[in-house]
């Protein structure tokens, strides 16, 4: 049975002794009620550190929002998978949109990337998600497979298994404009076919699909309670310990 998940994505927010703060919050806040899915922070590279030392990881997960890809070597501000993964964190988000867009990120470098962090012995989220245009011209589901299939549809069944993928709308990140749970549901229903034409029916159930963009305290319990939805990648609303929580709670309605 797949993983249901709530990861944050704090994205270049909080200095460092405010994201210990905030770590220690939230893990307070779910140690004194437990949730009933996984829950990840994925934090800025800086706090990985410190940020690991008080996290129940029994409770939450650690992850980056990105590491490099290449292994090791003159690459100077870099940081790679080996040295992530030796933080303690477990996770990495690769391929946000923010990335795609501000960073230059193309598929062949993405593909790299994920390499590097499997081989290190990390879990990628990997994210999808088309442009506001793309989807005015009905081209989502073609962006989306495209993007799949040039970073991580070459992986092998045992890879897939440590990867966790996020459809996120780039019309909904950070915009408050949340796809509608129907529209949220019949993309990640598409992602999971997909999956199943490569890796075969039982992978595609057991993989995990999140959906991301303006999820909120509000509206997570809609979103959650379609079938392929299995949780949600949080920006904006996981810096607030009180509305990353509620969104947690969302699993349990
Ligand atoms: P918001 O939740 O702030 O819209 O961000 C979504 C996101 O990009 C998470 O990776």
């Amino acid at each position: 049975m797949r993983k249901k998940i709530v990861a944050g994505n704090w994205k270049m927010n909080e200095n460092l002794q405010e994201g210990i703060i905030l770590a220690k919050e939230i893990n307070t806040v779910l140690e004194a009620d437990k949730p009933n899915c996984g829950v990840v922070i994925c934090t800025p590279f800086i706090h990985l550190a410190s940020v690991a030392q008080v996290l129940n990881k029994s409770l939450v997960s650690l992850g980056a929002e990105n590491c490099a890809d290449k292994e090791k070597g003159a690459y100077t501000g870099e940081i790679s998978a080996a040295m992530v993964k030796s933080t303690g964190a477990e996770y990495v988000i690769l391929g946000h949109s923010e990335r795609r867009q501000y960073y230059n990120e193309t598929p062949e470098i993405l593909k790299e990337k994920v390499r590097l962090a499997l081989d290190n012995g990390l879990k990628v989220i990997f994210c999808c998600g088309e442009t506001l245009e793309e989807r005015e011209a009905e081209k989502q589901n073609a962006i989306v497979k495209a993007e799949l299939e040039n970073s991580v549809f070459n992986l092998s069944s045992t890879d897939w298994e440590n990867i966790i993928l996020a459809y996120e709308p780039i019309w909904a990140i950070g915009t408050g404009k949340t796809a509608t749970s129907d529209q949220a549901e019949e993309m990640l229903a598409y992602i999971r076919s997909i999956v199943a034409e490569k890796y075969g029916r039982e992978a595609a159930d057991d993989t995990t699909i999140l959906y991301g963009g303006s999820c909120n305290p509000g509206n997570a319990a809609e979103l959650f309670s379609k079938p392929d939805i299995d949780g949600g990648l949080i920006g904006g609303a996981s810096l607030k310990t009180s509305d990353f929580k509620a969104i947690i709670d969302a699993w349990k309605k």
